[in-house]
């Protein structure tokens, strides 16, 4: 529902690769673009702020967290959301935060 509110024609939304499916094909079914941003194995699965700094475009509109995200499980450190709301900060992008896995 938040995605039928916000995705115009040719928007890009953010969100985590991998992702919860419907995140790509509800931004798609509006015409929007889905745009994943790195999260890392290696690492626990947090996202790679400098990969989502890089994806972020004129056309993005929104970033999507998915904390914990699904399906990887990860539950993302306090540090790197705050880098991540600070970047939509910077670029005035709208956030859905999907927080539904939390207890
Ligand atoms: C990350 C995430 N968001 C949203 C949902 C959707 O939840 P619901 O089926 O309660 O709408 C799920 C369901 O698995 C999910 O994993």
């Amino acid at each position: 529902m938040a995605l039928a509110a916000i995705v115009e024609k040719g928007d890009e939304i953010l969100f985590p690769g991998p992702t919860y499916p419907p995140y790509i094909s509800y931004t798609k079914f509006f015409d929007g673009t889905p745009v994943a941003y790195e999260t890392v194995e290696e690492e626990g699965w947090q996202p790679n702020v400098d990969d989502l700094r890089k994806k972020i475009s004129k056309k993005t509109r929104a970033l999507v967290i998915i904390n914990p995200n699904n399906p990887t499980g990860a539950v993302y450190g306090k540090k790197i959301v705050k880098e991540m709301l600070d970047l939509a900060a910077e670029y005035n992008l709208l956030v859905l935060s999907d927080e539904i896995m939390t207890k």
